[in-house]
């Protein structure tokens, strides 16, 4: 099993052995930043950030990841700064940009589109998220998240709650904690339920779903993740404005639930998560961006075949 090359364009492409490979080079990354800070094994790389839609957490931790591997990013920060905007296609960018860098990020908003550059190019391809698709280094770095703070990732009940169709983060954490015989509570408005082919994808592996529009059950779960209504997915903005603000976690509702729930989000939060939430020793969303710098690290060095031993 071998990470050198490889695209990392979803979750469902993994198994529970990369995944815990992935991991294991993921605390290894962190115990090296603590030590050295800046490491040296990719400093004859260069990484392309490529981002044409919004997004702090994700590219400034690659970015910062590419740098603390001893790498050079260069990058696309915005859709109209690069010639997307022209009317390029997604594969011609991609061979051209392949041609100057040892490894692609690529964040766009078409589902599938990393796929189609990873098909046109021989460089790794890593998918920052695709539109309404996955989004799979975010869920790893949820899985890093999760081990940290529950201690295991094995047998835990895990209650999704938000936009659960169009948030890319739900999908690709469904099919990454998948292997590792979860319980899954999706909560969600009806319109905003979790597409019927990962509801039945998690059906045909075992996995037991329970759907619901109350946040009540949720919060009996081991592990809370909290996800924002996707605004730019929708066609009708009278649609958003009747689902915004659908489930507001407060700390009335945590004290209501399973104390210890260990609360996830993705991040950015629009009103998702009540701020007075934000100092209780459970609430995990500030400490899981920060995860996602290692996570980053270790998945670079991995498609580069350079992971730490
Ligand atoms: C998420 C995304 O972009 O899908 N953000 C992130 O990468 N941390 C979630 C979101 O935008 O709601």
């Amino acid at each position: 099993m071998s990470f050198t090359g490889r695209d990392i364009l979803t979750t469902e492409d993994l198994n529970k052995e990369d995944i815990l490979e992935i991991l294991k080079v993921t605390a290894k990354m962190e115990a090296a930043v603590h030590t050295e800070r800046v490491l040296s094994l990719l400093s004859d790389r260069i990484v392309a950030v490529l981002f044409l839609e919004p997004s702090t957490r994700t590219r400034l931790s690659f970015v910062t990841a590419v740098h603390r591997l001893g790498a050079k990013p260069i990058i696309v920060a915005d859709a109209k700064s690069s010639s997307a905007q022209k009317g390029e296609s997604l594969a011609d960018m991609g061979r051209t940009v392949a041609g100057y860098v040892d490894c692609i990020v690529i964040r766009q908003p078409q589902k599938g589109g990393a796929k189609v550059i990873a098909d046109a190019v021989d460089v790794p391809v890593i998918n920052g998220g695709d539109g309404a698709g996955q989004h799979p280094t975010q869920a790893l770095l949820d899985l890093y998240t999760i081990q940290k703070e529950k201690g295991t990732l094995e047998g835990l009940k895990v209650a999704m709650v938000g936009d659960l169709k169009f948030g890319r983060t739900v999908h690709s954490l469904s099919y990454a904690l998948a292997p590792f015989g979860p319980e899954f509570i999706y909560c969600a408005p009806d319109e905003l339920k979790m597409p019927e082919p990962i509801v039945s994808g998690m059906r045909q592996r075992g996995v037991p779903v329970t759907e619901t529009a109350a946040i009540d059950d949720a919060l009996q779960a081991d592990v809370i993740y909290m996800t924002r209504i996707q605004k730019e997915r929708f066609t009708e903005a009278e649609q958003y404005e009747r689902l915004k603000g659908s489930y507001v976690l407060n700390r009335g509702l945590v004290e209501s639930g399973n104390r210890s729930i260990v609360i996830m989000h993705p991040l950015p939060r629009v009103d998702e998560i009540a701020v007075d939430v934000d100092e209780l020793a459970n609430a995990a969303y500030f400490r899981q961006a920060h995860n996602g710098v290692y996570l980053r690290m270790a998945l670079l060095a991995l498609v580069c075949g350079e992971a730490l031993v």
